[in-house]
């Protein structure tokens, strides 16, 4: 195989074949053992099935990765930017990781950043994403419910781009 040459596979399908591609970062492979009070008491694989139920609820096909290392995440983002959509929750990598926003950036679809915990009403270092920019849609302290909102809001950009409104935090 040539070096590299799997990063150059295009995998985006047509509509009856669209594809969502979720990444969990850092730590959230341990969502269930985590601070009750921030992430509830909801499991990795439980996170999942609830966001690949939304997805093939409106006939997409979805994937799942998880991974602690940085430049893994960022090689998951590189092998997937052709998929129909992202949706990342990068944990910790949120808040100062500018090679995942930088790799984000090369999406060819939206990407959705999703927080189980409002980051916005936590510590003051969490109130920073660099990634947000490059997000098109952006749910924070919706627990997994979140994961709904946002699959909800990646089909509709991808399906009905002039009628989407991307979504805010609530
Ligand atoms: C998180 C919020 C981050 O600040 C934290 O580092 C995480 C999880 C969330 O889902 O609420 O690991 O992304």
């Amino acid at each position: 195989m040539i070096p590299g040459s799997e990063l150059s596979e295009p995998t985006a399908g047509t509509s009856a074949s669209r594809l969502l591609v979720v990444l969990h970062g850092v730590n959230l492979g341990l969502l269930g053992e985590r601070p009750v009070g921030h992430y509830g008491r909801v499991t990795l694989p439980e996170v999942e099935a609830i966001v690949c139920e939304e997805a093939r609820a409106h006939g997409w096909r979805c994937e799942c990765h998880q991974t602690d290392h940085e430049g893994e995440f960022v090689r998951l983002v590189h092998v997937n930017r052709h998929a129909d959509a992202l949706l990342v929750n990068p944990g910790a990598w949120t808040h100062y990781s500018y090679a995942i926003r930088d790799a984000l950036e090369l999406a060819a679809g939206p990407v959705a950043e999703v927080h189980l915990s409002d980051i916005e009403r936590r510590e003051e270092w969490r109130k920073v994403s660099v990634v947000a920019d490059v997000a098109s849609v952006r749910v924070a302290g919706r627990g997994p419910e979140g994961y709904r909102e946002a699959v909800r809001a990646l089909v509709e950009l991808v399906e009905s781009p002039d009628a989407a409104t991307p979504m805010k935090r609530s």
